[in-house]
């Protein structure tokens, strides 16, 4: 067996495996069972990163009679996928498991059960070839994955928007994110996906939502405006999710359906850029020039009209704008390898009985200092 060899990062000065570092990524914390090989070269100057391959097998059958994500029903399709997935991105690479330098699997946040499978697979191979295992946050992935395709230096601001997860934060580097406002209810994905129920289109709801919004005019419903006159970060997408779905009923015809479905789209755009404006305001006041960067990603980042709308925003402010090609803002283990690939050139990975977390915020102390969400038995929520 070939087991890695370590050396003195003259750079960083820590012990990690001799560079470019080959890194398998496994992703199982919904309902896509990912895998992917990324290799990473650190330099002095940025690093060059190599998406060798990205495969998903999504569950979109098995939980669409549902109108949403099975929990249970997730676990067991990853337990049925993921030796699959594993195969197909290592082959699809051109590499076998003695050329991984590790293995970074997602540890959390997610649905607990498909955590286990992806984790456990991750430690299965780390212990079976002698490499180290990583237990990567979902969260730093969706946070790194700008930097799949593009050089992004830290710091950046961040915008992630997905199914579960609303947050603005200052991304140092691995480890060492910001949190600057968080959702105090729903994440906007959420409230795409419920309205998008409520006017009866399959799950996923998002894009299904913005394809029926093609079109459609903005301003003909008024749903309501979230936080009005609040000038911080923070997110609120219930009211708005309450307000549209009252409509739905008095809806009698395809205009009518489309127009509702561009004004919520409108909505949710509006509340996102004008956080983001906060949110750069706070950002260039820690970093100045530094930071004048400002990626959106997740997968609502997917959506064209927010994506427009957060350009827009970004250049108005004096920031440049980013998001990662459409595949990579969705799930997916790439930006899972990436984030292992760059824990591992500072020197960093985690012991075999590693624990799958439900909940994990990036940043744990604003999380404890101040909590939107009541943290439970399960410590504090993303
Ligand atoms: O990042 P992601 O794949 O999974 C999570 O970590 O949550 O995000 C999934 C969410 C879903 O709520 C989905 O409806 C939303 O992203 N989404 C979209 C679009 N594509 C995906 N929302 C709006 N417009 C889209 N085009
Ligand atoms: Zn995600």
């Amino acid at each position: 067996m070939r087991r890695p060899q370590w050396r003195v990062d003259p750079v960083r000065k820590v012990m990690s495996p001799a560079p470019p570092l080959t890194i398998l990524g496994i992703e199982t914390s919904c309902d896509e069972t990912a895998a992917a090989v990324v290799r990473l070269t650190p330099r002095p100057d940025g690093q060059d990163v190599k998406i060798l391959s990205c495969v998903i097998a999504t569950q979109f059958d098995a939980h669409q009679p549902y109108g949403g994500v099975v929990p249970e029903i997730a676990a067991r399709a990853h337990v049925e996928a993921v030796d699959l997935v594993i195969a197909q991105a290592l082959k699809q690479a051109g590499v076998g498991f003695e050329a991984l330098s590790g293995v970074a699997a997602t540890a959390g946040p997610g649905l607990i059960g498909g955590v286990m499978v992806g984790l456990s697979a991750g430690k299965a191979i780390a212990l079976a070839r002698g490499i180290p295992l990583i237990a990567v946050n979902h969260l730093e992935g969706h946070a790194l994955s700008v930097r799949l395709t593009e050089a992004a230096p830290y710091p950046y601001l961040l915008l992630l928007t997905s199914g579960g997860h609303c947050q603005l934060l200052s991304v140092e580097g691995p480890g060492h994110c910001r949190r600057l406002g968080t959702t105090i209810d729903d994440a906007a994905g959420e409230a795409f996906d419920k309205i998008a129920k409520a006017l009866g289109l399959p799950y996923p709801g998002g894009p299904a939502l913005e394809r029926l919004a093609i079109g459609g005019d903005p301003k003909r419903y008024r749903l309501p405006k979230m936080l009005a006159g609040y000038n911080g970060c923070d997110f609120s997408f219930s009211g708005l999710k309450t307000a549209a779905a009252r409509l739905v009923p008095s809806l009698t015809s395809d205009d009518d359906r489309r127009d509702l479905a561009c004004a919520v789209q409108a909505a949710i755009a509006r509340q996102l850029s004008e956080r983001s404006t906060r949110a750069m305001e706070l950002h260039r006041e820690r970093y100045g020039m530094k930071g004048r960067l400002f990626a959106v990603a997740g997968g609502v980042a997917a959506n064209q009209t927010i994506r427009d709308a957060l350009k827009t925003v970004a250049h108005a402010h004096d920031f440049a704008f980013t998001a990662p090609p459409l595949k990579y803002c969705t799930d997916n283990a790439a930006m899972i390898a990436l984030a292992g690939a760059e824990r591992l050139a500072l020197g960093q990975c985690d012991p075999l009985d590693v624990a799958a977390r439900p909940r994990w915020p990036l940043d744990e102390a604003t999380a404890r200092s101040n909590p939107v969400h009541h943290s439970g038995r399960k410590g504090a929520k993303a």
